[in-house]
């Protein structure tokens, strides 16, 4: 109606050319109103977006969003922010967010650079350095804490995923290996955590033609619990493996114990250090005690920041107990609202294993042990 209307007068009636230039015209006008509101929404949506991203970078400055509780809702937009020289790293490792703080107060922008730099996803300053510092063992031992927790220093940058380089990577080369590294300022520490370097015969070898001046951290722990405490994590991916007993001994009854069992052979750390001593000198391994590491972490990150010739920043002041959890988790900072304890896969309930059997395990590592605290310098007091 409108339009007969219109056209009725403004145009001369039997002017058809008119009405149909009219019709266009109309036409046009709705099609570039219908352009200005995608854009005007599209303007209003990627606002939102941005925020999402900050908020996300913002939340992994509590810590690696797969191992730590409690972040995971970030995942999607950290991902899609992945900078192109990054793209490949990540795509192999899904790195997983770090952490540091110059100060607790710094301005939004620079919280924002500062994690993605430590993200490794998309850093803004720094070069990708080989790591100064690595942790190598022992599978199980408490690895993860350390590495979480060393990594809230301000001068430490870390990997958060297990590269593998030294036993399943190495044939990529060490500069694919320094592509997945943070970048780093020249003042700051970077480090990765591979816990099966420890039991890897050339490993050591490799790390020292990379450079005879790593700084290698070797978390142990009473060695029977870390063998069931190995054995629960596969038997909570595998479900049907034999039992503990079956797998720990040849015999059982005569107290023969399969050494030939990775999970047992882990254990035996000084077969494994007498091999990393051909490359490496004693001061330049540090032993975390895994026991103390759960009691008192304060005390032991600060052994290692002096290992690491970082000064003294984590203190108790940076640790609570969590009741539920069981374990020490790091305080919330400042900037977020969720305070970090480590992922449901760390602190398992083990599974139930025999006195007898415990005890048999007990007296198969007693020597092992002896002459580890021997070369070491340090009684873990295991027996
Ligand atoms: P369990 O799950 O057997 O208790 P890793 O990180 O090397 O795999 O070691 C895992 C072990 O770290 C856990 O073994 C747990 O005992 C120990 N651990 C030490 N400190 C911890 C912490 N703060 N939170 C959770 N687990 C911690």
């Amino acid at each position: 109606m409108a339009y007969r209307f219109l056209s009725s007068r403004i145009v001369p009636s039997s002017n058809r050319l008119s009405r149909r230039f009219i019709f266009i015209f109309t036409i046009s006008l709705c099609f570039m109103y219908l352009c200005y509101s995608i854009l005007f929404c599209s303007g209003t949506i990627m606002p939102s977006q941005r925020w999402e991203d900050h908020r996300c970078v913002h939340l992994k400055n509590m810590g690696s969003k797969k191992l730590l509780q409690k972040s995971h809702y970030c995942t999607i937009s950290a991902k899609a922010r992945v900078l192109p020289d990054e793209t490949r790293a990540v795509a192999l490792l899904n790195l997983t967010g770090n952490q540091s703080k110059h100060s607790a107060f710094q301005k939004t922008q620079d919280v924002v650079d500062h994690n993605q730099s430590n993200n490794s996803n998309s850093p803004k300053y720094g070069n990708k350095k080989l790591p100064n510092a690595l942790i190598v063992g022992v599978k199980k031992g408490g690895t993860r804490a350390v590495l979480e927790f060393i990594r809230i220093h301000p001068d430490v940058r870390a990997l958060g995923t297990e590269p593998h380089f030294f036993d399943r990577n190495y044939d990529k080369g060490l500069e694919w290996y320094r592509g997945l590294m943070p970048r780093t300022l020249d003042s700051q520490i970077t480090m990765e955590k591979t816990p099966s370097y420890f039991v890897t015969r050339e490993a050591p070898r490799r790390i020292s033609n990379m450079s005879r001046e790593t700084k290698l951290i070797v978390v142990v722990r009473n060695p029977v619990t870390r063998v069931i405490s190995d054995y629960t994590q596969t038997l909570s991916k595998k479900p049907d493996i034999p039992s503990f007993e079956e797998l720990a001994f040849k015999n059982r009854s005569q107290g023969i114990v399969d050494t030939s069992w990775n999970a047992i052979r882990i254990g035996m750390y000084i077969l494994h250090l007498e091999n990393w001593l051909q490359y490496f000198r004693l001061s330049q391994i540090h032993f975390v005690s895994g026991e103390r590491l759960i009691t008192d972490p304060a005390g032991e990150l600060g052994r290692v920041q002096d290992f690491l010739g970082l000064k003294r920043i984590i203190t108790d002041k940076h640790f609570y107990f969590n009741r539920t959890k069981g374990f020490p988790c790091l305080k919330k900072p400042e900037s977020s609202s969720q305070p970090r304890c480590l992922g449901k896969s760390k602190g398992r309930t083990h599974v139930q294993i025999d006195r007898e059997v415990i005890e048999q395990l007990r007296e198969f590592y007693r020597p092992f042990n002896v002459k580890f605290y021997e070369m070491v310098g340090h009684d873990f007091r295991w027996d």
